[in-house]
């Protein structure tokens, strides 16, 4: 397993990160012995982050993470580094301190922490509040990163990030204005560019190099959607475990044209750089020095397996990233 800093906290990550979300769903969906081998199996192969959210499964994945990290007597281990996130509704916008504390309590609860490595803002950043999903504009981020600090202060919170997804421009300005210590940022294979540069013409999104500018302000970065939600794959059945439909994040407006377009990469495989596409998709993000870990949501213990012996086998040689 590859190492990287967490930004400025003086934490250190393991480059390959377990994401508890629903998408892989494991941690919400699996059968609880299967969620235990898989972690106990992730901790023994170097695996130190395990991101989950009070909305994940609502509330579920916190509560399995936690038990499993327990009965494994891992929650203690200062060495294994839990994230967890807060989403606001619209209403609670008006009370963004009360909002935050009650919902981190909450979470502390279902992991039955006393505190926690890293709160994140879940919340998508930039200025529209639709009754679905308010964003979080610049003035709720100040009131927002407020509130973490006193929850830090409070003994609740050790470190605190952003979901790094909304409006670009707002993105940019969020890790300008700062005051927090880390970013989740999509960054993939079809989307790579929160890392790289991109045509003008790039389809999808343009993060316009996000990641490197937080990290070059001192930031953490945790790359997600590492695998397109498994669309890198090239395939489109989905594990039973898994969600059954994914919605995808900056890349093509279908799950269905992501997996096409993952095909794109097959050349990697014809040329022998990589066994298949997911290894490809999984090197090709740690290959980004910035990238401090790299999110994969799993269904089974075969597929973490799978992505730590690929996470293992490093970078991808320079060559091959500047074709890419
Ligand atoms: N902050 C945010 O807003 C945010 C958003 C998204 C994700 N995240 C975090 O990032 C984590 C990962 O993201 P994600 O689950 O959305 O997407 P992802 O990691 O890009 O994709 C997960 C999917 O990849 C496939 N997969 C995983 N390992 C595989 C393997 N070895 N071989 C073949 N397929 C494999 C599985 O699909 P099949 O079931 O089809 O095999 C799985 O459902 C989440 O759990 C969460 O912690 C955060």
């Amino acid at each position: 397993m590859l190492y990287r800093p967490f930004g400025s906290t003086g934490l250190t990550l393991s480059a390959l990160g377990f994401g508890c979300g629903s998408i892989g769903g494991l941690m919400v969906r699996g059968a609880y012995p299967d969620m235990r081998k898989t972690v106990a199996r992730a901790i023994e192969l170097g695996v130190t982050y395990f991101d989950t959210a009070s909305m994940y499964g609502v509330g579920q994945s916190e509560v399995n993470l936690g038990a499993v990290l327990r009965e494994l007597g891992q929650e203690t281990n200062a060495d294994i580094i839990v994230g967890t996130k807060v989403r606001l509704k619209t209403d609670e916008m008006t009370h963004i301190e009360r909002a935050i504390t009650t919902s981190v309590e909450a979470s502390l609860r279902r992991l039955g922490r006393e505190s926690v490595d890293l709160i994140q803002y879940h919340n998508r950043i930039g200025p529209n509040r639709t009754a679905a999903d308010p964003e979080a504009n610049l003035d709720d981020l100040a009131r927002i990163v407020q509130t973490f600090a006193k929850l830090q202060k409070a003994g609740k919170v050790r470190f605190w990030g952003i979901t790094a997804l909304g409006e670009t421009d707002a993105l940019h300005a969020a890790v300008e204005q700062g005051g927090f210590h880390s970013i989740q940022s999509a960054f993939n294979l079809l989307n790579p560019s929160a890392a790289r540069p991109v045509a003008a013409d790039f389809p999808y999104q343009n993060y316009d190099g996000l990641i490197n500018r937080a990290a070059a302000r001192g930031m953490g970065v945790i790359a997600i959607r590492v695998l397109a939600g498994g669309a890198l794959s090239g395939a489109s059945a989905r594990h039973p475990v898994a969600a059954p439909s994914v919605n995808p994040i900056a890349s093509a407006p279908t799950y269905e044209t992501d997996v096409q377009q993952a095909h794109a990469f097959q050349f990697l495989i014809d040329e022998g750089v990589v066994e298949n596409l997911v290894e490809a998709a999984i090197r090709f993000v740690i290959s980004h020095e910035a990238v401090s870990t790299a999110l994969v949501g799993t269904s089974n213990l075969e597929q973490l397996e799978l992505a730590a012996t690929y996470a293992g086998r490093g970078t991808l040689p320079e060559e091959v990233l500047g074709r890419l």
